[in-house]
């Protein structure tokens, strides 16, 4: 039978891994010019902290998580989200106990969702997250938008939508459920049934429908921003002057909502066009509600989450390639079975030395090892064997120029060395 990957998955092949290494570099760069230290959490945790921590009128936890019961009867899930996690650990190892704020991001995290795969869209993706816990004001909301920004910026990405909005806390939201309520009622009947059923538990996310019957109502629907206490107002307003002193050119959008429950507050998303129209590459915001719902102290926190896989089809979109690295610098070719050990003895003494160096493994004729390091693309030839090798000394090509040189083998690594390092 012919096995392939379970569907919506994808192989990270090793000719992508340069694209990968690059984005992820960029990523724990900019995490720690802000800061950031990293935290890794188990693939899998038990269900309940989703049912939780994201919500269970949200379609990831209704109709989205990879659940199944253990060995030991216990309901598992993997990871529909990053955030969840974080905070647990947050908890059990009381990290709000140290100095505050706690900054954390998590790399290339991968996540399950049950969706129907789609141009953006899989069963597992990766994602990269910030998260800062403690602190109350917009600055951190600020911060870790900033920093996303960067990373994008630095891996040559433009022309993206930052969107912007405030969802309220709970203080003044119940008062905008009920507008919307009204307002959603004179249009239930043209609802899609999804809707319908959000209308009772959870109004706002028909605000976010992908339904083009619910997105005409949704335009007319009052804005969240009208109702927001002077609280989030004045948070909304500090974080606005935060993002416009950096000259962000961001929209407020009152539509976006988010699909997870744990968002008081600030939310935002940066978005990239799809052939099914905007996508959102980044999502994130504040949710000051959670870290004390899952059982820690009332501690707000802030944060984001980006796809990695989107990030490298926004990339490819805007024909951005990564920069090029060389995958061997020095290849060593033998010449006859009696190269055979020099070649592979000078091969490992280069890479004791830190040089990228190989050597062939196929028993190749010499031509077909040139024609091997050629598609390679590797700078440097050593050629063993011969007449060289009997006088003690191996010959050194540098591909470009076609320059040779005979260097002794004694001195082989030195020599190497030493011509790289003159040339670069
Ligand atoms: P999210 O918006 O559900 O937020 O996901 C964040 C990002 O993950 C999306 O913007 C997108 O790039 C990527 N993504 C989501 N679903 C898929 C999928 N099926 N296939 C490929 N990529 C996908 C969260 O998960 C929150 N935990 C973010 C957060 C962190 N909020 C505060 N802190």
């Amino acid at each position: 039978m012919h096995i392939q990957s379970p569907k919506g998955t994808r192989d990270m092949l090793p000719k992508d891994s340069f694209l990968w290494q690059w984005i992820e570099h960029t990523m724990r760069k900019e995490a720690a010019l802000a800061s950031y230290l990293e935290i890794r959490t188990p693939v899998f945790e038990y269900t309940e902290l989703f049912e939780r921590g994201v919500g269970d009128t949200t379609d990831i936890v209704q109709k989205e998580m990879y659940t199944f019961l253990d060995k030991g009867d216990r309901s598992i899930t993997l990871k529909p989200e990053g955030t969840a996690g974080a905070v647990r650990a947050l908890i059990e190892n009381k990290l709000y106990a140290e100095p505050l704020p706690v900054k954390m991001y998590y790399l290339n995290n991968p996540i399950f969702r049950y969706e129907n795969p789609q141009h953006g869209r899989l069963r597992e993706h990766h994602q990269f997250g910030m998260e800062c816990f403690g602190v109350k004001g917009p600055t951190a909301d600020a911060e870790v938008i900033m920093t996303v920004l960067r990373i994008l910026n630095q891996l040559g990405l433009r022309n993206l939508s930052v969107k912007i909005n405030s969802i309220g806390c709970p203080v003044c939201r119940p008062s905008y459920h009920e507008a919307l309520r009204a307002y959603l009622k004179a249009h239930f009947d043209e609802l899609c049934p999804q809707c319908k059923e959000r209308y009772d538990r959870n109004p706002l996310r028909v605000l976010d429908c992908k339904e083009k019957s619910c997105q005409v109502i949704a335009r007319n629907a009052p804005s969240i921003l009208d109702h927001l206490c002077e609280e989030c107002d004045t948070h909304f307003e500090g974080l606005q002057q935060l993002l416009n002193a950096r000259q962000v050119p961001i929209s407020i959008d009152p539509q976006i909502v988010r699909g997870l429950d744990y968002y008081t507050k600030t939310v935002f998303e940066i978005i990239m066009q799809s052939p099914r129209g905007e996508m959102a590459l980044c999502g994130g915001g504040r949710y000051d509600g959670l870290v004390k719902e899952i059982g820690g102290p009332d501690m707000p926190g802030v944060g984001f989450g980006i796809g990695t896989e989107r990030i490298i089809l926004e990339l490819q979109n805007q024909g951005i390639e990564a920069p090029t690295r060389e995958i061997t610098t020095v290849f060593i070719a033998s010449l006859g079975e009696e190269g055979r050990m020099p070649a592979y003895q000078l091969c490992m003494d280069l890479r004791v030395a830190g040089i990228k160096a190989d050597f062939d493994h196929m028993n190749r004729s010499l031509k077909a090892q040139f024609r091997y390091a050629d598609k390679l693309g590797v700078p440097y030839m050593v050629i063993a064997g011969g007449d060289e090798l009997q006088r003690g000394t191996v010959k050194i090509k540098e591909m470009k120029t076609g320059d040779e040189k005979e260097i002794p083998l004694a001195e082989a690594v030195s020599t190497i060395k030493a011509i790289i390092t003159q040339d670069q």
